[in-house]
């Protein structure tokens, strides 16, 4: 993992985000996405003007962090949620600290006043990214996701910035 890069996603990077999304919403349960997710949303996300960010090994996407809306209502405006996903081949590296490492800063220069991050449990990777980058556990919903033939808990993950 020598030469990867972490820099602002680029539309050509967007298939390699669907697939690495695709197999965690089918096969995993970190997103309560159960379908593939047309490119189309990506692309939104891409143009929302929030971060966007990508490790990168030559041309090959190891995974991605992103910051979007928590909800829509205009109150919620200073909140972000983030999200980060690696491909399975690239975890236990450190990239996904290095991705918040660069996406954080960020929302601190936009202006941002909290972060909340939805971990469905158990993910003990997540929850230690999450605490070494300043989340601290604010709540956990109960038995919220219904995906792999069992009701999930989701812990949210606060940072004040
Ligand atoms: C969660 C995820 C982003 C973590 O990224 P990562 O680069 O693999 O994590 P890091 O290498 O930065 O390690 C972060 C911490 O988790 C620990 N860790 C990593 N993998 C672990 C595992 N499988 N079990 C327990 N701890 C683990 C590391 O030791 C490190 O802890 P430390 O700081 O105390 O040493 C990555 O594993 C992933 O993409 N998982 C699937 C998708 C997902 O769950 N996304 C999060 C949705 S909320």
């Amino acid at each position: 993992m020598g030469n990867v890069i972490i820099r602002d996603a680029i539309a050509a990077d967007l298939p390699y985000v669907a697939e690495i999304y695709t197999y965690e919403s089918l096969y995993a349960y970190s997103t309560f996405e159960t379908e593939e997710r047309p490119l189309s949303d990506w692309e939104h996300k891409l143009d929302s003007g929030d971060p966007f960010l990508v490790a990168v090994d030559g041309g090959q996407v190891l995974g991605f962090a992103y910051a979007s809306p928590f909800r829509d209502r205009p109150a919620y405006g200073r909140t972000r949620e983030v999200s980060v996903y690696l491909h399975r081949a690239a975890r236990g590296e450190r990239l996904g600290s290095r991705l918040y490492d660069d996406l954080l800063p960020r929302l601190v220069d936009a202006g941002f006043h909290t972060a909340l991050a939805l971990i469905a449990l158990p993910n003990k990777a997540s929850v230690k990214l999450h605490e070494r980058a300043g989340f601290e556990l604010a709540g956990t919903m109960r038995e919220v996701g219904d995906k792999q033939d069992r009701m999930i808990d989701v812990g949210i993950y606060q940072r004040m910035l």
